[in-house]
């Protein structure tokens, strides 16, 4: 709701401004502050010299880019004709809080079944609206696992998400390995998510919203606690957070145990799953009980990813350090397609060592090519048709 200064004390130039504040888009959510409810006043003066003055409320005491808000506000008001400008900011009160968190919750969920609706405010989480089990929810959640760690699964995941991104859709991605959080470093995050109420606003890095379990979770944790632990919180994380109605969610499953593919078979009745492994033959075997245990929970396994393929040396030679075939190997025990192989590549590491994904830092390496190729591939698969073997379409 734009207020307005009471009457006489707005004017024409004010209601002009106040207008070109409410098309400001708030970074964290993509939303402007018109629909978020941000925007207090702008104000001006009698005389024609006086500067407009705006009044902009925070959505929260912890959020991070005051700064950046300040001055994107200062900018439109100028561009709207107002020769100097005055900013002043507030903190919503917790009451405003949970009423932007209730229209972000709308945005994010255009269409809550009606049990779902029922659930919002202080209910428990299951009973809060979770997006991901509406039967009408349009989003792909791509599950990214592999039967070992190392093999490129986060790496794969954060270019997949950030390709995606650059090919217009929209994404976010769900750290999930309890083993080994890495995402929010690959994508260079340096915010966490910021809390609006009851939700939790994720930081955003090269298009993509990620929440990251090693947000909450403590490193001095014994890792035996997590899975069972995650396992609770998923279904928070899912009902909790603004993830903004995403066309894609990207989650990074861990290896090995199925407790988080269990969750998700659980929370996300539509997940799909990708294996990850790499070219030796052997790891193959490894890779499919990874898939094995995706299909006894009844998520769809769509296909295989080969990671660290060969190496391209600067004359153009292939060498595959870690031989051939795995790939074709596992997607034929698992019976599904091949659907990328990505080369190794010094940027790759380099950019995942840096925050800045290689299908960003470097988009014309050969593996961001195979990255951006496999993303393509995914999107033309489009959504399996068959979620659950009761619920087959033929
Ligand atoms: N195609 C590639 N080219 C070069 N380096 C790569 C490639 N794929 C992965 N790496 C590097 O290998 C290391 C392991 O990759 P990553 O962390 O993505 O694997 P993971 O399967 O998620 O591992 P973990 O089991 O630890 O979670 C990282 O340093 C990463 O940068
Ligand atoms: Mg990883």
């Amino acid at each position: 709701v734009i207020r307005r200064g009471r009457s006489g004390e707005g004017g024409e130039r004010g209601e002009g401004v106040a207008a070109a504040l409410g098309e400001v888009v708030e970074p964290l959510t993509g939303r402007s502050l018109g629909e978020l409810g941000l925007v207090d006043a702008a104000l001006s003066g009698d005389a024609a010299e006086a500067a407009v003055v705006v009044r902009v409320a925070l959505p929260s005491e912890h959020y991070p880019l005051a700064d950046q808000l300040r001055a994107s506000v200062a900018g439109a008001a100028e561009r709207a004709g107002a020769a100097g400008v005055e900013v002043e900011l507030r903190v919503l009160g917790a009451e405003e809080q949970m009423e932007v968190a209730s229209r972000l919750r709308a945005i994010a969920d255009p269409e809550p079944s009606a049990d779902h609706a029922r659930g919002v405010g202080a209910a428990p989480p299951s009973q809060r609206p979770n997006p991901f089990a509406r039967p009408g929810s349009k989003t792909r959640v791509i599950g990214v696992t592999s039967g070992k760690g190392g093999v490129g699964k986060s790496s794969v995941t954060v270019n997949l998400a950030v390709a995606m991104a650059r090919l217009g859709k929209r994404v976010a991605i769900l750290d999930a390995d309890v083993y080994g959080f890495s995402v929010p470093a690959m994508l260079g995050l340096e915010l966490g998510p910021v809390p609006i109420g009851d939700l939790l606003v994720p930081p955003v890095a090269h298009g993509v919203r990620c929440i990251s379990m090693g947000f909450f979770a403590d490193d001095d944790q014994p890792v035996v606690w997590r899975g069972p632990m995650l396992h609770k919180a998923l279904e928070q994380f899912l009902v909790d957070t603004f993830w903004g109605d995403p066309d894609v969610l990207v989650v990074d499953m861990p290896p090995g145990t199925g407790d988080v593919a269990l969750s998700m078979a659980q929370y996300m009745p539509k997940s799909e799953v990708y294996v990850v492994t790499t070219p030796q033959p052997a790891a193959a075997r490894v890779a499919q009980r990874s898939g094995l245990m995706a299909r006894q929970l009844k998520l769809p396994v769509r296909g295989v990813i080969e990671n660290m393929s060969w190496f391209t040396g600067d004359d153009g030679t292939r060498y595959e350090l870690f031989g051939s075939g795995g790939g074709q190997r596992l997607a034929e025990l698992l019976g599904v397609e091949l659907l990328g192989q990505i080369p190794l590549e010094r940027s790759l590491r380099e950019g995942g060592d840096h925050g800045r994904p290689v299908v960003v830092a470097d988009p014309g390496s050969e593996a961001a090519q195979a990255v951006v190729r496999l993303a393509e591939r995914i999107l033309e698969l489009g959504p399996s048709r068959v979620w659950r073997r009761e619920l087959r379409v033929r």
